[in-house]
């Protein structure tokens, strides 16, 4: 676990995607009741699932997207308590969970105190919901955008060079291959682009302290322009 900010932590994993090293990552925020918000998880390593729970009570556990939902059974295991809640249409593809909620453009009334969320439209495949922790003023997704630098596999480097990729907060090909409609995917980007966001926080890659968001909406500009 490494810290970023106060109430703000990440845990990062390895994972292999399309036989390229890309990493995973968690985000940890600690609520105003003192109790945590896992977003994306990692898996639940014994290790691990004490080290969170050293930081506080496991409430919630968030699959974030149509990708990041492999660990969150894991986790509801290691922490019955926590209540999961999944982006749309998870609900269908992982009946096998517990889940108390899917996510919308509104937030629960658990985190809505220092977390905004939108459901990001579309791309109906992905199905993101992207969030804001305002206490840090950090911006929390997890495919939205890569930013593979210089800590990145060798490999991986190469890719993200050949696809212009690498070295900055942007999404990829597939992103842009995975847009079905335009229009609600600019509206979710411009509502987005309303959070004052320095800290881009992704699953891929680097975290962002600055610059990101500049970078983001140059990634984006295929669909901004
Ligand atoms: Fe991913």
């Amino acid at each position: 676990m490494r810290e970023i900010d106060s109430d703000l932590w990440v845990s990062e994993s390895p994972l292999r995607f399309l036989g390229l090293e890309m990493g995973a990552r968690m985000t940890v925020v600690r609520l105003s009741d003192g109790r945590l918000w896992l977003h994306s998880p990692v898996p639940a390593t014994p290790e691990l699932v004490k080290e969170v729970q050293a930081l506080g009570e496991v409430a919630y556990l968030i699959a974030p997207n149509c990708f990041h939902h492999l660990y969150v059974g894991e986790w509801k295991e290691a922490c019955p308590e926590a209540q999961v809640y999944v982006a749309p249409g998870l609900d269908e593809k992982r009946s096998d969970l517990e889940i108390a909620g899917v996510l919308g453009s509104e937030s629960e009334a658990g985190w809505k105190d220092v977390i905004d969320q939108i459901d990001f439209g579309g791309m109906p495949m992905v199905n993101e919901v992207v969030f804001f922790h305002r206490p840090s003023s950090t911006l929390i997704m997890v495919d939205l955008a890569f930013n593979m630098g210089e800590n990145a596999a060798p490999l991986t480097k190469l890719f993200f060079k050949i696809n212009r990729a690498y070295d900055r907060v942007t999404p990829t090909l597939l992103e842009r291959l995975l847009t079905r409609d335009r229009a609600a995917c600019r509206a979710s980007f411009e509502r987005m682009l309303e959070w004052p966001f320095e800290r881009i926080i992704m699953a891929h890659g680097d975290v962002s302290e600055q610059g990101g968001r500049e970078s983001l909406v140059r990634g984006y500009g295929w669909l901004l322009n």
